[in-house]
């Protein structure tokens, strides 16, 4: 039997019963119940500080000298995970400073002065991805700076972005009362994680012309 599909739910808001968070919880259940191992996590219990000048900082063993648990969260819970779904409120059309900071602090690792970048390169690269965003604005524009990064961020790292759900609130978990049923989608989205289809193509790509089997094939 194969090993069964392992899922990081990252959450970028301080807020323990904030709106990204139960959109992540709502994703992880619905991942465990298709039988992926899946664990959420607060990027702020394990980041308390920005990313530093590597060359100034770094210790003589190559490794990051700033004093909190990132490379806990890191090593322990995103390299080996094969899918990530990050999970953020918009802030300033933006992620949460949170949530760029676990970007920013990945690169103590995978710079080529850390020994042994070679290896985190490789297992920072092609993961599913998955993004979650609580906002309290409406409109799409809100959104799409952000979904641009995690594009760019899929793209640079060969992961594959699989999805997105929005979900609109203000106030701790008023998510549960937008009429869109953001939570319910955020279950789904955990369910299908890993099948999703993902395509991108290219001019050339070779391809059916079709994106779905017909029905009874
Ligand atoms: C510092 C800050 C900046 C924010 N900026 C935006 C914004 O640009 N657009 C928006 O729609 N909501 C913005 N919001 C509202 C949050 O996105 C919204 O309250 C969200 O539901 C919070 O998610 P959480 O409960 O997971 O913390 C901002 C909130 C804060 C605290």
């Amino acid at each position: 039997m194969s090993e069964p599909s392992r899922l990081l739910v990252l959450v970028g808001s301080p807020r323990r019963n904030g709106n990204s968070a139960v959109m992540a919880e709502a994703v992880a259940r619905g991942a465990a119940d298709k039988g992926a191992t899946v664990a959420v996590r607060f990027i702020d219990d394990y980041i308390s500080n920005f990313l530093r000048d590597c060359r100034v900082c770094r210790k003589p063993n190559g490794e990051c000298s700033i004093e909190d648990r990132f490379r806990e969260l890191f090593f322990d819970d995103f390299l080996p995970a094969d899918g990530v779904v990050f999970c953020t409120p918009v802030y300033w059309y933006g992620v949460s400073a949170q949530t760029k900071a676990f970007f920013d602090r990945t690169f103590c690792y995978y710079a080529g002065s850390y020994p042994d970048s070679a290896e985190v390169v490789a297992r920072m690269s092609r993961k599913r991805v998955g993004l979650v965003l609580a906002s309290e604005e409406t409109y799409p524009g809100a959104s799409l700076g952000i979904i641009h990064q995690i594009q760019e961020y899929s793209r640079y790292t060969r992961s594959e972005f699989v999805g997105l759900v929005r979900g609109f609130g203000n106030s701790r978990g008023e998510v549960s009362r937008d009429p869109g049923d953001p939570l319910a989608e955020s279950i789904r989205f955990g369910t299908s994680f890993f099948d999703l289809k993902y395509s991108d193509y290219h001019l050339d790509t070779d391809r059916a012309g079709k994106v779905w089997p017909e029905k009874g094939s």
